[in-house]
């Protein structure tokens, strides 16, 4: 679909809305889309590109640059060389003889996935100036949001930051600019939350640059950067807030019995709770909970005697985004064996919150049973307490 618009004067925003895409990496969620944004800034002497779209949309990106007449384009900036940014990139310098610029370790990694050769590209340093004649860009480094070879690129004269994966959002729509940010903390539970700390690192300098917009290569622009940089330092702030994530299964509803009883006693606490039953859940909404929650309680029968495998891939998908929170438990039942516990442990090495007594039952859950289950919601109620948190 077409997307050309113009952001500023002599900058245009030409990349591709994914209107259809349902999975990123076959593994997360896009229920609406996403886009590939892809940037052109028609200087006086020279024209730049920033990004290259998807591969699967490389001829919208060069329809795209036909309608706007593009005959040249001196320089593509790659600010991250994962393919759904650099697909079109050898088109483009077939057709323009561009020489793409990025980090050391962008221009490295083009290289090895054989997207450029070593004559077409020239790596920029931190804080490198590049004139366009009456427009000068200044790339910056920002790696680790999410790999290693991200830079930003500021257009000094317009205040436009383009910061590629960074602030962006899986979201395909006619808009241009973000109204809220719900997409924005998706995206940021599913990318960005594994690299915390750089993510609060970089948008120190984001704020020293003042820009005022903020242009990611997937989703909405930003025209109000406060809006999002002020969500982002609270999603990446070890604070944490009053509410426990509840996933589970459930084979023949005693964990489910247990979930429901665990669920009622924290709100009778005053406790938040976010319950997520894994034969039916998003898992991109699930992530989303995982930005905020002091506490995260897995509800799982013994499956084999070990956590179901439901349970067990969302363990070692929190394993990998490294939520902030505090606290952890357990509650399931067993039939004959289980080995719930340990095994659910050796699932999450990276993270570091302590495990609040579990709750492993035989069968269906008796009154002793329950009455562990409301120790428990005591356990979460005192402990987030003690943070503070209500
Ligand atoms: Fe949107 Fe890391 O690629």
């Amino acid at each position: 679909m077409k997307m050309i618009r113009e952001i500023c004067k002599n900058v245009f925003q030409v990349g591709a809305i994914d209107w259809d895409r349902r999975l990123f990496d076959a593994l997360i969620p896009l229920p609406e889309g996403t886009s590939y944004n892809s940037y052109l800034i028609k200087g006086t002497e020279k024209t730049v590109l920033i990004d290259a779209v998807d591969p699967s949309k490389k001829d919208l990106l060069l329809e795209n640059l036909d309608k706007l007449c593009v005959d040249n384009i001196d320089y593509v900036v790659s600010q991250h060389a994962e393919q759904d940014h650099s697909g079109a990139i050898k088109f483009l310098i077939d057709r323009y003889g561009s020489t793409v610029l990025g980090s050391q370790k962008c221009i490295e990694l083009l290289v090895d996935f054989g997207i450029v050769s070593k004559d077409k590209v020239r790596a920029v340093s931190d804080g490198e100036l590049l004139s366009l004649g009456d427009m000068t860009l200044e790339f910056i480094s920002a790696p680790w949001v999410h790999w290693p070879d991200t830079i930003f690129t500021y257009l000094r004269e317009r205040k436009v930051l383009f910061t590629c994966d960074f602030l962006g959002s899986h979201l395909a729509t006619s808009d241009l600019f973000a109204w809220n940010h719900d997409s924005a903390k998706r995206y940021y539970a599913e990318i960005m939350m594994p690299f915390r700390a750089n993510a609060r690192r970089h948008l120190e300098r984001v704020r020293m640059l003042a820009p005022e917009i903020i242009a990611p290569s997937h989703g909405l622009l930003h025209n109000r950067p406060d809006a999002v940089l002020s969500a982002y330092a609270d999603w990446t702030s070890d604070d944490v807030k009053n509410e426990v994530v509840v996933p589970f299964v459930s084979m023949h509803g005693s964990t489910e019995k247990m979930i429901s009883h665990l669920v009622d006693a924290l709100i009778d606490r005053g406790v938040s709770v976010k319950r997520f039953d894994l034969t039916k859940t998003d898992t991109g909404a699930l992530a989303s909970s995982l930005v905020d929650a002091a506490t995260i309680v897995f509800g799982t029968p013994a499956f084999i005697t070990r956590p179901h495998p439901l349970i067990a891939y969302t363990a070692i998908i929190a394993n990998a985004l490294r939520p902030k929170a505090r606290f952890a438990s357990i509650i399931g039942s067993y039939g004959w064996g289980a080995r719930i516990v340990e095994e659910m442990r050796s699932l999450m090495p990276n993270l570091k919150m302590e495990i609040i007594e579990p709750v492993i039952v035989k069968g269906y859950p008796k009154e002793d049973d329950l009455r562990a289950i409301e120790r428990l919601a005591d356990e979460i109620l005192r402990r987030h307490r003690e943070l503070g948190l209500l």
